[in-house]
């Protein structure tokens, strides 16, 4: 009887408090909840507010005309206005977008509702873990609010083990995709608002005691020594002991868990395969605690600059990339593992060893996958263009997006860069918001390079890369679209650019739009034959940038904007992409790969 009082105070506790986020779900005992959900749209959030629009979540008495009671009539007379039962489904993760068509280009509240039994023996504790919902998500079960959740690219979960029950549980969330100025990103983006449940909905199930999160990698600096911590949930018997086990570095050592449930550790490794591009070598890793047993697959390497190189496990290396946005065969949002093996295939198929993945922390299957396949990794919040740099409750915002990616990922020997922002414009008050994130994202991962994609500015016609927060960065990267936004493409090759910063130099951006199979002139503006154009002649001006030591154009496919509306040309699509939304491949594709099998063999 103890236990399940301490079980039950746990569990309400845990509702109530942040529930730390549970890494390296896929190797954990889940229950998928993925499939088919029934979806109510609300444009009027009828189901969350009363007639005065007080919150039905914050009334003493439930109401049954709150969606998230999942309610039904129970004779005749009763009124009841809604019915998950007879409402529509939909598939999830998907996007509402690209799965309902008259739901392309909505921007409001959908309630989602599935239902589902669990079995949990009384030992075990049991989390819902939730991919990523965009943009903003109130979650509950069999009627209870577990929490309110803001960001669209990150992973949140919480506790049930008090809630859930062995039949009928009825799991509603309610998604917003609605855009706000103070939001992250804010109203305006180069890229489509796909709203809903976008990634994995899996239950997780867990002894009293378990392992929450680790950091298993190479201490800053230190090519032989193995760093990180284990974090113990509800560590409650200074007996037990974590054991890391790294078989073929025989490894196998015991880690001692201190109060706070924080075990921190390092283990000298003499020889160790170091993860690159060329040998992206992942060791099996096993964590032992109690009767759990956890196996994750993990890259050891070193990354670092050393004046104006970017060094990987102590070598200079180029950054041979592409910009990825996160979307699907289907022009929808990409989650699946296969849709990660489309894009990164191509991006190897172009010569890249690197990919820079905008403007958002993407899924984590194409960050494993990358892991997989050698490509160094960029990942970004999304700090796009003008979000309210002068207001708390947007940078808090971010800051959270940003722990809770690093959190996710920190485990990645491809990430090697955290990038804070894009395009951002200078001010004092954007500059201590980006040199907070800076300083936040080092103290929890001080492994790794920062960066943001800044923008230029020409001076007697030199341009100059001088962003003042180009001093908090540790690689200067930046976006250019000579011969699209204006410039001349002819005089390319007279283009000079200087910057005060001895460090490493990227061109995060450049490109031009051109509609596949159009043909023309190369001064054709759209023909295949101008964006081919564009991109030889910014490649010869580019060779000459000062510290140069990566690119990744933009893009690699094309992909939806409301803000793209030419018809005929554009029709809601960026047509920067050097393979067209249909999978085919333009003539710039061949311009780059040649350059980068060029590169490849300096
Ligand atoms: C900007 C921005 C991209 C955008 C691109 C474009 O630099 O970073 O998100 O899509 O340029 O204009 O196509």
């Amino acid at each position: 009887m103890k236990k399940i009082l301490i079980l039950v105070f746990l569990a309400t506790f845990a509702i109530t408090e942040a529930q730390g986020l549970i890494t390296n779900v896929s190797n954990r005992n889940t229950t998928s909840l993925n499939g088919v959900w029934n979806y109510i749209v609300d444009p009027y959030e009828t189901g969350y507010y009363s007639f005065h629009h007080d919150e039905y979540d914050k009334q003493k008495k439930p109401s049954n005309a709150a969606f998230f009671n999942n309610y039904h009539a129970v004779n005749k007379q009763e009124l009841v206005e809604y019915d998950f039962d007879k409402s529509p489904q939909i598939n999830i993760p998907g996007d509402w977008n690209s799965q309902v068509p008259e739901l392309k280009f909505y921007e409001g509240n959908v309630w989602f509702r599935k239902s589902f039994d669990y079995d949990l023996k009384a030992s075990k504790r049991l989390f819902i873990y939730l991919g990523a919902i965009n943009y903003k998500a109130d979650v509950y079960l069999n009627g209870k609010k577990l929490g309110t959740h803001e960001g669209g690219f990150t992973p949140f979960n919480y506790e049930i083990t008090a809630i859930v029950k062995p039949k009928d549980n009825y799991l509603v969330i309610k998604a917003d995709n609605t855009r706000h100025k103070e939001d992250v990103p804010t109203i305006n983006t180069d890229w489509w608002n796909y709203g809903g449940i976008t990634r994995d909905i899996l239950l997780i199930e867990e002894n009293e005691s378990f392992v929450e999160d680790y950091n298993i990698q190479l201490k800053k600096g230190n090519q032989n020594l193995i760093s990180g911590f284990i974090k113990i949930n509800n560590f409650n018997s200074s007996q037990d002991q974590a054991i890391i086990s790294i078989p073929e570095l025989k490894i196998n050592y015991k880690l001692k868990i201190g109060t706070d449930g924080i075990g921190n550790f390092e283990i000298p490794v003499k020889k160790i395969s170091y993860w690159s591009p060329e040998n992206p070598k992942l060791y099996e890793v096993t964590i032992d605690f109690k009767e759990q047993k956890l196996r994750d697959a993990i890259g050891f390497r070193t990354i670092e600059t050393q004046e104006d190189k970017i060094l990987l496990n102590g070598k200079p290396i180029f950054l041979r990339g592409i910009s990825i946005h996160e979307e699907n065969a289907k022009g929808g949002r990409a989650h699946t593992a296969e849709d990660a093996l489309r894009l990164l295939n191509w991006a190897k198929e172009l010569g890249c060893n690197y990919v820079r993945l905008a403007h958002y922390p993407h899924n984590e299957n194409i960050i494993r996958l990358a892991d997989q396949l050698g490509l160094m990794v960029w990942e970004e919040i999304p700090v796009y263009w003008t979000v309210e740099f002068e207001n708390n409750k947007t940078y808090q915002n971010a800051e959270n997006q940003l722990t809770a990616a690093i959190t996710r990922d920190k485990n990645r020997a491809s990430i090697i860069i955290w990038s804070m922002a894009n395009e951002t414009p200078v001010s004092d008050a954007r500059n201590t918001f980006i040199k907070n994130l800076v300083a936040h994202t080092k103290s929890i991962d001080n492994s790794r390079l920062v960066s943001a994609a800044l923008l230029t500015r020409h001076v007697n016609g030199v341009g100059m890369i001088d962003d003042e927060i180009g001093k908090s960065l540790d690689i200067i990267a930046f976006n250019q679209y000579l011969g699209w936004y204006g410039g001349n493409l002819e005089n390319a090759e007279k283009a000079f650019w200087e910057t005060p910063y001895n460090k490493p130099v990227i061109v995060s951006e450049f490109g031009g739009g051109a509609k596949q199979g159009l043909h023309g002139e190369k001064n054709e503006r759209w023909t295949e034959e101008y964006q081919e154009y564009l991109y030889i002649q910014n490649l010869k001006m580019i060779e000459k940038i000062p510290h140069l030591s990566g690119l990744s154009p933009w893009i690699l496919v094309d992909f939806r904007s409301p803000k793209r509306l030419l018809p005929g040309i554009q029709d809601g699509y960026n047509r920067k992409g050097l393979i067209s939304n249909e999978g085919f491949k333009k003539k710039a594709f061949f311009v780059m790969k040649e350059w980068y099998e060029k590169k490849g063999k300096e």
